[in-house]
């Protein structure tokens, strides 16, 4: 249980509150690069702060204030040009770094119009693996972390995006929280399927691990032991908005107080004989979240996850929750959080942060599944194993993958559709 006040805290993500200066330290997920590719600009909203995206024809990403610096236009509604966005009102050119390049009125009658004082709010993008990284925070920004998955080759990756109506923080508590797979998807996702018990096997034993990017978790659930990689690997709950599970991240990335944007990248290595495989582009897709009446879709495996998480309220109370030994994580992971802020408050950089582009080039995490992706199997292998071979099947993680990247998936494979 927390006080209002901690509650707040942990939530509020606005400029120049704590967590909203926190969470701008590091870099996030904002995009795919992919959605850049039919229009070259797309709002963002981020933290609270409304925002413009852009790829520009000479190539270079912009994360710039939606609201031009000449009279406040949109500038979603401007065009890019080889270097920066036109506003369509009056013409302003402004280039990633916020530098206002020309105003085409006073260009045309003074001989040397000052543009100084017309910079607009600017942040720097990076892409990596396919996804759009932007960083909010105080410059010099450090180094983009190079997660190892993002370098492996030979495998099809994809990117989904869902806009969850809720606050960023219970969405993470997910990312710690093991007992939830039990329930809401081996139980639940049964029930859905029309079985009449709770089958799953139980979860008898957990355990929670700090380092620097995050938490790991380790269980044992009935049928497993110890020797078990749930128990020897683990998963991780990534520092400060993700979580990684072997093949796949999620971010829980926050628009504003009460929405957070689902950021959620795949891979899956093509069957050995498929090699090599290079994959152009990362596709990008939004998963839809309800159906046509109203209600939350409950089919897949993320969609269950929201269900939980917009559940808890726009902003979940957590004066009115009773937390048990199934939520050692989350008391973890709230505590880190608290002193990482107390850190901030007395003028320390906060932790997990790469300052040493060396160090950020490909970091390892706990990965229960890294052979599978870094050495991989053939198609025979992905058949004996019932999670990879349902994966061939269909794409379980979120409902609504669009035709066209499934064509591409199985032509990936090797599969018949
Ligand atoms: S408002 Fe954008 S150029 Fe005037
Ligand atoms: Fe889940």
């Amino acid at each position: 249980m927390l006080t209002a006040a901690r509650n707040e805290m942990l939530t509020r993500v606005g400029p120049g509150t704590p967590m909203g200066e926190l969470l701008r330290r590091y870099w996030q997920p904002i995009a795919g690069a992919s959605e850049l590719d039919g229009n070259p600009i797309k709002t963002v909203r981020l933290m609270g702060e409304d925002l413009v995206l852009y790829r520009d024809r000479g190539g270079r990403y912009g994360l710039i204030d939606r609201h031009c610096p000449h009279r406040r236009a949109d500038m979603a509604y401007g065009w890019v040009e080889d270097t920066g966005i036109r506003c369509s009102y009056h013409g302003w050119l402004v280039d990633q770094a916020g530098h206002c390049l020309e105003q085409p009125y006073e260009d045309t009658t003074s001989p040397k119009p000052s543009k100084s004082g017309c910079e607009t709010k600017a942040y720097p993008v990076k892409e990596c693996a396919g996804l759009l990284f932007a960083y909010l925070g105080p410059l010099p920004a450090p180094e983009l972390p190079v997660w190892e998955p993002f370098t492996w080759r030979n495998g099809f990756r994809e990117i989904v995006l869902a806009d969850v109506p809720c606050n960023w923080f219970q969405c993470q508590e997910n990312s710690i929280d093991p007992v939830h797979f039990e329930w809401m998807h081996d139980n639940w996702g049964a029930r859905l399927r029309g079985a009449d018990a709770n089958v799953a096997p139980k979860h008898l034993k957990l355990k929670f691990e700090a380092f620097d990017h995050g938490f790991v978790y380790k269980r044992v659930r009935e049928g497993q032991s110890e020797e078990d990689r749930y128990w020897t690997v683990g998963r991780v709950a990534l520092w400060p908005n993700g979580f990684y599970l072997g093949s796949h991240f999620e971010w829980r990335v926050p628009v504003d107080d009460e929405n957070t944007l689902s950021v959620a990248w795949f891979f899956m290595r093509v069957p050995k004989g498929r090699e090599p495989y290079v994959q152009e582009r990362v596709p990008t897709w939004v998963s839809p979240l309800k159906d046509e009446t109203g209600r939350f879709i409950t089919s897949h495996v993320i969609n269950q996850d929201i269900v939980a998480w917009a559940g808890q309220g726009r902003i979940a109370d957590r004066t009115k929750e009773h937390l048990r030994s199934s939520d050692i994580g989350i008391t973890m992971m709230r505590g880190r959080f608290f002193e990482e802020l107390d850190a901030m408050a007395a003028g320390k950089e906060p932790g997990g942060i790469i300052r040493s582009a060396n160090e950020a080039q490909c970091i390892a995490l706990p990965n229960m599944a890294r052979e599978l992706n870094t050495d991989g199997l053939t198609l025979a292998d992905f058949d004996k194993d019932p999670i990879l071979r349902q994966r061939l099947k269909e794409f379980r993680h979120h409902y609504g993958q669009p035709p066209e990247v499934r064509r591409a998936f199985v032509e990936a494979m090797g599969i018949s559709g």
